[in-house]
């Protein structure tokens, strides 16, 4: 039987390598997609290769337009399908939320760039060929910070919040065909925070996120790509929804 294809944006670390290895795990040819560590995206293909799947790696900033059709039309020559594709890439600026003067306009429009006009994008250039699969899904990565108002910046999270109602919006507009869900993690445990808090911070801010959670830990990258695969693979009947995987953040201990 032909295999599935998963398509994966900034899947060179964290989460989406974790997905991409998931999706491969199970047998899928997956796409790989960086914009600037190539040797990291190079260093997953191979875990995934592993799996006896194709591996195709594709250099692509999402947030440009042209980017992402070409990359669709790449997909499409290789494998002549894609059943599930992962808006996963995104970006911030860490600011305190105090510090206004901290985001420029140009931060916003950065920010939404690739957090919420690079799914939409990816999503148009994708659905044509996606439709010839009905079932198929797509996945956006939100946060908790869309449904918090916080995180590492309010450009940020309003981002995030703008990716829900994105997700809403294209679960009706590209069905029946095509299924739209998102994820909003918590506090992963990944480069992305390590290397924004520093070392320090990012100690102290798991540390204080545990204690608080009511599941008492911080989230692994494979256990978003966990739900990522069962909203790909699976939920036949779910769209318009948003999943959140956060380790009990949210509802806090009792
Ligand atoms: N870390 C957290 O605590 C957390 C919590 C909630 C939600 N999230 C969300 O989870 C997603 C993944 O985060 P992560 O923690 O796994 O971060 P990560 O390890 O820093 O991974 C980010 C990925 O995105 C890629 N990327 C960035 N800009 C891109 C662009 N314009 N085009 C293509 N690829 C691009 C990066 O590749 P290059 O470096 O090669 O560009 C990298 O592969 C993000 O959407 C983030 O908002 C993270």
């Amino acid at each position: 039987m032909e295999k599935q294809v998963c398509v994966v944006t900034g899947s060179s670390s964290g989460i989406g390598a974790a997905t991409v290895e998931r999706f491969a795990c199970a047998g899928w040819n997956v796409a790989i997609n960086y914009s600037r560590n190539a040797q990291a995206a190079e260093q997953i293909a191979e875990r995934c290769r592993v799996h006896g799947v194709d591996v195709l790696v594709v250099k692509a900033d999402v947030s440009q337009d042209q980017a992402c059709r070409t990359f669709a039309t790449e997909v499409e020559q290789r494998w002549g399908r894609c059943d599930v594709l992962v808006n996963n890439a995104g970006t911030t600026k860490f600011v305190q939320p105090h510090d206004l003067e901290g985001l420029s306009a140009e931060d916003f429009q950065k920010i939404f760039g690739v957090n919420v006009i690079a799914p939409f994008q990816m999503a148009r250039a994708f659905a044509p060929l996606m439709r010839r699969n009905p079932g198929a899904g797509v996945i956006n990565v939100s946060s908790i910070a869309s449904q918090l108002g916080r995180g590492s910046s309010i450009a940020y999270a309003a981002s995030k919040g703008a990716l829900n109602t994105l997700t809403l919006s294209l679960a009706r507009t590209l069905g029946p065909e095509i299924r739209v869900n998102a994820v909003a993690p918590g506090m992963i445990d990944s480069s992305w925070l390590r290397e924004g808090l520093g070392e320090a911070r990012f100690n102290a801010q798991r540390d204080a996120y545990a204690a608080h959670a009511a599941l008492s830990d911080v989230v692994q990258p494979e256990e978003v790509a966990e739900t990522i695969f069962w909203l790909g693979a699976g939920a036949r009947k779910t769209t318009g929804e948003l999943i959140t995987v956060d380790g009990g953040f949210r509802i806090g201990k009792i």
